[in-house]
């Protein structure tokens, strides 16, 4: 199977997924990138079902509306029964790297409202140790070269993502080279850095279940 034909498998698996898990008339937090794409489509056929969804970007904001679905401020919502989005790398404890199409601010914020968190992505996502794929970094865009020297002393290769910024109107620094031993740790210690907006680890709050694509098909893990 291909990377798409896996994102696609694991998209529906999603759906089915809120369709058994979650009851009728719940709202659903919905991630941003490809697969989340995908898992937009796929929830379109149990639309019925869905009172309204919080979308973690403009990007998917536009495609929910797309398909109909009514979409919330987060402020007018106190808590939803699921997350569900992809992931650029998750590690055996469920922490994960996201933050590749840079919306991870607004990610980490509707993720912290849900009960559940779903990670859907296919097997090439899953790694040992976290830290292969660059690790993004919202920044202010006055701090970039305070937080560059920062995140440079930590060890990484901070660069910056060219002629992005992101839907807060911030830059992003994609930082190499960094081998995430302890992805609880850093975080905690990229978020005391004055300037950096979110970083993408997101092991403080990482997924609680995984839907992950292979070539057996989609299997559903929990932490
Ligand atoms: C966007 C993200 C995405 O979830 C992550 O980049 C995975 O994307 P894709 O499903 O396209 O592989 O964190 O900010």
């Amino acid at each position: 199977m291909t990377q798409d034909e896996l994102k696609q498998a694991v998209a529906q698996a999603a759906a089915d997924y809120v369709a058994s898990n979650i009851a009728a008339g719940a709202i659903i937090g919905v991630g941003t990138g490809s697969t989340a794409n995908l898992f937009i489509d796929a929830l379109a056929g149990i639309k019925e079902r869905i009172a309204a969804t919080v979308a973690s970007s403009e990007a998917t904001r536009k495609r929910l509306e797309g398909h109909g679905f009514k979409v919330l401020d987060l402020n007018e919502v106190e808590r939803m029964p699921v997350y569900i989005d992809g992931a650029d790398e998750i590690d055996p404890g469920f922490a994960m790297i996201k933050g590749g199409g840079g919306a991870l601010t607004r990610e980490k914020i509707v993720a912290a409202v849900a009960d559940t968190f779903v990670c859907i992505c296919d097997a090439s996502k899953q790694v040992a140790t976290l830290g292969k794929f660059p690790l993004p970094v919202e920044v202010i865009p006055m701090a970039r070269s305070q937080v560059t020297r920062e995140l440079a002393a930590l060890g990484g290769t901070p660069k910056l993502r060219e002629g992005f910024l992101t839907d807060n109107g911030n830059i992003i620094l994609d930082v190499h080279g960094l081998a995430i031993g302890d992805p609880v740790g850093l975080e905690t210690r990229l978020n005391q850095i004055v300037g950096v907006v979110t970083n993408g680890l997101f092991a403080r709050r990482g997924a609680d279940v995984l839907l992950l694509g292979t070539a057996d098909g989609v299997k559903t893990l929990r932490r």
